[in-house]
């Protein structure tokens, strides 16, 4: 519940929110309206108690009302009329054009997990959206396969991501913090399973971050690890990299989360599962025990290969 009343962190949320709370507001009010009219209505008309069955008839009745008829299609129609002049006003407001602008970064849904690319710098990464605070920010939207929605409920409007379509939002978000994000269109089995983290970071804080992820991937004394030097040869050799990239080395697949930075990361298989090693093991032993229907195979690795994997993506930083 915590998710869905999470309070405004954006302009743009913030006037979905106050046009929300408008629009509920004139509808308490109508609500109010009618159920007193029906009320007084109920007691004045009511029948009295012991009456005769002639007093109890059907009152007289009266066709064709021109006057009353005219009202009440008058009264809705203008009550319609200022909602939808708010509401129209408002996604023009909160969504304008992009125009020629670049966007800051482009979200790709795939089922089902996100892809993240921040065409500037040329980093990609996944399931994790950061975001520097205080500025407008264009969000570019797409989708890899078929039609997912992408929604942070405290950020933005909802958005469709269709295929073959590039569509847009705008975020101002004023102050640092990390929101929650999921998919809002049903995409198929892992529908559930696929949640965004948006993180939102003072715009110093955010340019480390990013500098970082420009970085090559491997740690400087990850050869000096043999297992993480045996995991990183695995990653190559049982075709992971045919799915998975890892700037800096061979893997250049891109039908799956990009792992650059996998160690950075808070979550696995898009914010099912904490990311530990122990969590990483499990889903490299068997992928749909955690996440059913994934696309990710069982490779039915042995226990060494599991050991060596997770040591060479958990040095991932
Ligand atoms: Cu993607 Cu629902």
């Amino acid at each position: 519940m915590a998710f869905l009343f999470e309070p405004p962190a954006s302009v743009q949320a913030e006037a979905v929110n106050a046009l929300f709370r408008w629009s509920l507001l004139l509808c308490a009010l109508i609500l109010t309206g009618i159920c007193g009219a029906l009320f007084l209505c109920f007691r004045k008309f009511r029948a009295p108690r012991n009456s005769s069955s002639a007093e109890q008839d059907d009152p007289p009745q009266i066709y064709g009302a021109k006057k009353l008829e005219v009202i009440w299609t008058l009264i809705p129609a203008i009550i319609l009329s200022f909602l939808a002049f708010f509401t129209i006003r408002g996604m023009v407001q909160v969504n304008p054009p992009a125009a020629e602008e670049h966007p800051e970064v482009v979200v790709a849904g795939h089922q089902w997990w996100w892809e993240v690319r921040y065409p500037d710098s040329g980093v990609v990464t996944a399931n994790e959206l950061v975001l520097p605070a205080g500025e407008e920010l264009l969000i570019g939207l797409e989708s890899a396969d078929v039609v997912h929605s992408f929604w942070t409920p405290a950020l933005a409007p909802k958005q469709d991501m269709i295929p073959g379509v590039q569509r847009h939002l705008w975020i101002t978000a004023p102050k640092p913090g990390v929101y929650a994000g999921r998919c809002a269109e049903f995409c198929g089995a892992q529908h559930a399973g696929m949640l965004l983290r948006v993180e939102v970071l003072p715009r110093a804080e955010y340019d480390a971050w990013l500098e970082n992820q420009r970085q090559p991937a491997i740690a400087a004394s990850a050869e000096d690890n043999a297992r993480i030097s045996i995991g990183s040869g695995l990653f190559l050799s049982l075709t992971c990299s045919s799915c998975h990239a890892i700037s800096g080395t061979d893997a250049h697949g891109d039908a799956a989360p990009d792992l650059s930075h996998f160690a950075s990361r808070v979550s696995l298989a898009a914010g099912l599962r904490p990311n530990n090693p122990e969590n990483l093991a499990a889903w490299l032993r068997d992928p749909s025990s955690i996440k059913a229907g994934v696309k990710m195979p069982n490779f039915h690795l042995a226990d060494q290969e599991v050991q060596d994997l997770t040591a060479y993506l958990s040095s991932l930083e």
